[in-house]
């Protein structure tokens, strides 16, 4: 197995282990939230070169659910594992894990009110059951892609490519609930950033880790940040694995 970037899931959770549905926007959330993007850059600032998130996420946050445009685009470029030339190297990246190609990205860096995020490079993780059009899009925009897996990605393979192409020691990853799930059954998550609101979250909201196995981590600290609780675990076995971690 080769080399791969330490993970750190950075997530806020509910009182009962939630992340996803109505309780984030909620005003009982906004101190921390805000806690969250404070950490987030100080963890950028720490080394982390970038964040991973599912392609949910991505779309919800970064590009409001637009589909990409692929008519006219070919299907030849396909069986390309990467499609990275040195110029994308930029020591920061948006590395969005969508195994059908379905992110509508309009821009190959992302914009941002937030430091934190703005001027990421956009990188796609497709799998094989991408549209065989998508990676002719994907360059037609700058964007960087490779594909880690058949019918969907396969987590290891994606991040040791990662490694090996970007020189990445750490990445955060920011949900949600379904791309943790995958990153915990693959034993890639070797670092929780849980910042906790005061709140209960509806019934049918998505836990931290979706369809998670028994998994034991050990606390670095707990420390509230203003009226925050901010709770750090790392799993010492994964740390074999990793390029490096933050100091
Ligand atoms: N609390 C927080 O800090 C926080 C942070 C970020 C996001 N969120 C919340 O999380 C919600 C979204 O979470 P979510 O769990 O619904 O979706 P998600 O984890 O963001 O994205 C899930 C999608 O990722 C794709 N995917 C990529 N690799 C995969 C793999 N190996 N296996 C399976 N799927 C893979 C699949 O796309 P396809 O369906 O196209 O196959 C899957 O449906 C958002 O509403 C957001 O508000 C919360």
């Amino acid at each position: 197995m080769g080399k791969r970037p330490h993970i750190i899931c950075h997530m806020v959770a509910s009182l009962d282990g939630k992340v996803t549905g109505k309780f984030l926007s909620s005003p009982i959330s906004a101190e921390a939230c805000e806690v969250y993007y404070i950490l987030n850059r100080r963890y950028r600032e720490e080394g982390a070169s970038g964040f991973i998130c599912g392609r949910v996420t991505m779309e919800e946050s970064f590009t409001g659910g637009k589909t990409p445009e692929l008519s006219g685009h070919c299907d030849d470029s396909f069986e390309r594992e990467w499609h990275m030339t040195p110029e994308y190297l930029k020591g920061s990246y948006a590395v969005s894990f969508d195994p059908k190609g379905r992110v509508g990205w309009e821009s190959a860096l992302i914009e941002d009110e937030d430091p934190g995020y703005d001027g990421t490079q956009v990188i796609e993780v497709l799998s094989g059951a991408a549209d065989k059009r998508y990676p002719s899009y994907l360059e037609s925009k700058g964007i960087p892609y490779f594909v880690a897996g058949d019918e969907r990605i396969d987590v290891s393979r994606a991040l040791e490519l990662i490694y090996e192409r970007t020189g990445a020691e750490c990445l955060l990853l920011e949900g949600g609930s379904i791309i943790n799930g995958e990153f915990l059954r693959a034993g890639c998550v070797d670092e929780l950033s849980i910042v906790v609101a005061p709140a209960v979250a509806d019934k049918d909201d998505k836990p931290l880790f979706f369809g998670a196995n028994l998994s034991s981590f050990e606390l670095v600290s707990a420390e509230c940040i203003g009226s925050v609780p901010v709770l750090r675990y790392i799993k010492k076995d994964a740390r074999d694995a990793c390029a490096g971690e933050l100091s």
